[in-house]
């Protein structure tokens, strides 16, 4: 393989001429840390969490995109499998799962810098939506413009999702909010799986009250049962339903009304939960069978418990608090001793967490909820993987699942979270394939 030509951005989102190595098999050797996340097929709870998995000296085999063998490299190397296999001198000394970021808004315009700055001055996020600012300001230019704009912002920020380590995405619409645009945004959202990470789409129709329903929301989901959910479930535009259930938001009754509809033509659900305040959208969701609970900085012990004890993921999306200059963060460590399977998302969106950066979300982690670097990193890639039901295919380093995987430029993998606001990522691959490639690194 020839060192990867720069893309037009210059920003080295290059080796995609290697889509060819698909067919191949390649041979990831000498990796000094080669942290496996592997465990039990069920989410990592407890101690479970904290366990990375490292093999020392390890070495990866792949085969038509997929792991055929993982071990210590003397073991790997010497079997007859591996004869034959394209060596891939790994640009990193670390290798980790690609990360599995299971809750963006990914689709959501300009940024929105006025609000940035008056918030900087003193208003509150929900004081600003409240004015009909926040969601609203994204879901009038979300309507306005071209699809082929959207479609072309949205494969920039996958580039640098990619070169932030992420393989996989779940991404919602939710800045439509009326059939034409929620129509419009997940039909991008279609054609962008792959492009470079996988994409996983979720209709999120209850996100805001849009100005055609204002004082109606009953209505307004009553609109979203009855005209965008069946077309896009006809059209198989969504995998997943998920609804912003808090006051200024929706109603717990509201949000069952919706998700059981969803849930009816076959889409798994999630939640935004206990953002703000606590109204029982946990009790609710465990009551649905919802796969993921996200946010959750307002969540008290009785939920706490309910997460413990159920099969939801807690979704936990540090970025939001920091980015929006709050001081409470989701109580963590009182989920993970309480039995709960915790996941780490980005929430990247323009309102509360614009940084599509899963690394300084693994930061935020350890210093602000008090993660240990073994317990965020399971949380962003095997929980999360979990949380989008795609873990027998993606999430950990294990025979048979997809080779998405990370090159780390660090000698240990605690050094990801430890230097915070900088990007280790030298090498993301996703099933086999290079999808992003440091411009200082070179492809053997
Ligand atoms: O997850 N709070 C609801 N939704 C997003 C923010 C959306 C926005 O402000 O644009 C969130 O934080
Ligand atoms: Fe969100």
């Amino acid at each position: 393989m020839k060192t990867p030509a720069s893309s037009p951005a210059g920003q080295g989102f290059a080796c995609l001429e290697s889509r060819a190595e698909m067919k191949r098999k390649l041979l990831l050797r000498g990796i000094r840390q080669l942290v496996t996340v592997r465990g039990p097929a069920v989410p990592r709870r407890g101690r479970q969490l904290g366990e990375p998995g490292i093999i020392t000296d390890g070495a990866v085999l792949i085969e038509q995109g997929r792991i055929a063998q993982i071990g210590p490299s003397a073991r790997i190397e010497n079997l007859a499998e591996a004869r034959g296999a394209e060596e891939l001198a790994c640009p990193g000394q670390v290798v980790i799962p690609g990360f599995v970021d299971s809750h963006t808004h990914l689709v959501h315009g300009p940024p929105r810098l006025d609000e940035y700055e008056m918030r900087i001055r003193g208003a509150s996020y929900e004081e600003i939506a409240a004015a009909g600012g926040g969601i609203l300001t994204s879901m009038r230019a979300i309507r306005a413009a071209p699809a082929s704009r959207l479609r072309y912002q949205a494969a920039r920020a996958l580039r640098q999702a990619a070169s932030f380590g992420i393989t996989t995405v779940e991404a919602k619409s939710g800045y439509g909010l009326d059939e034409a645009a929620e129509l419009k945004v997940l039909r991008i959202l279609k054609t962008l799986h792959g492009e470079p990470v996988s994409v996983v789409p979720t209709f999120l129709g209850p996100h805001a009250v849009p100005p055609e329903f204002a004082g109606r929301p009953d209505e307004f989901i009553d609109f979203l049962i009855g005209r965008p959910l069946p077309r896009i479930t006809q059209r198989r535009l969504a995998r997943f339903a998920d609804a912003y259930c808090d006051r200024n938001a929706f109603t717990v009754d509201q949000t069952r009304r919706f998700l059981a509809a969803a849930k009816e033509r076959g889409l798994g659900l999630r939640l935004h939960a206990s953002q703000f305040s606590n109204l029982g959208a946990v009790a609710l969701a465990a009551e649905l069978g919802a796969l993921s609970v996200d946010h959750l900085e307002a969540i008290e012990q009785a939920d706490i418990d309910i997460v413990a004890r159920s099969s939801l993921i807690a979704t936990l999306l540090p970025g939001s608090v920091f980015h929006l200059g709050l001081s409470r963060y989701a109580p963590a460590r009182a989920l993970i001793d309480a039995g709960a399977a915790v996941a780490l998302a980005t929430d990247f969106n323009p309102g509360s967490s614009p940084s599509i950066s899963m690394p300084f979300v693994l930061s935020l982690a350890c210093t602000q909820m008090r993660m240990t670097p073994a317990e965020a990193l399971a949380a962003a890639t095997i929980n999360g993987a979990h949380a989008l039901g795609l873990a027998a295919e993606t999430g950990s380093l294990e025979h048979g699942k997809w080779a998405d995987l990370v090159a780390l430029e660090a000698s240990d993998y605690r050094e990801l979270p430890y230097y915070f606001g900088m990007n280790p990522v030298s090498m993301t691959m996703r099933r086999g394939e290079i999808v992003y490639m440091k411009e200082s690194s070179t492809c053997p």
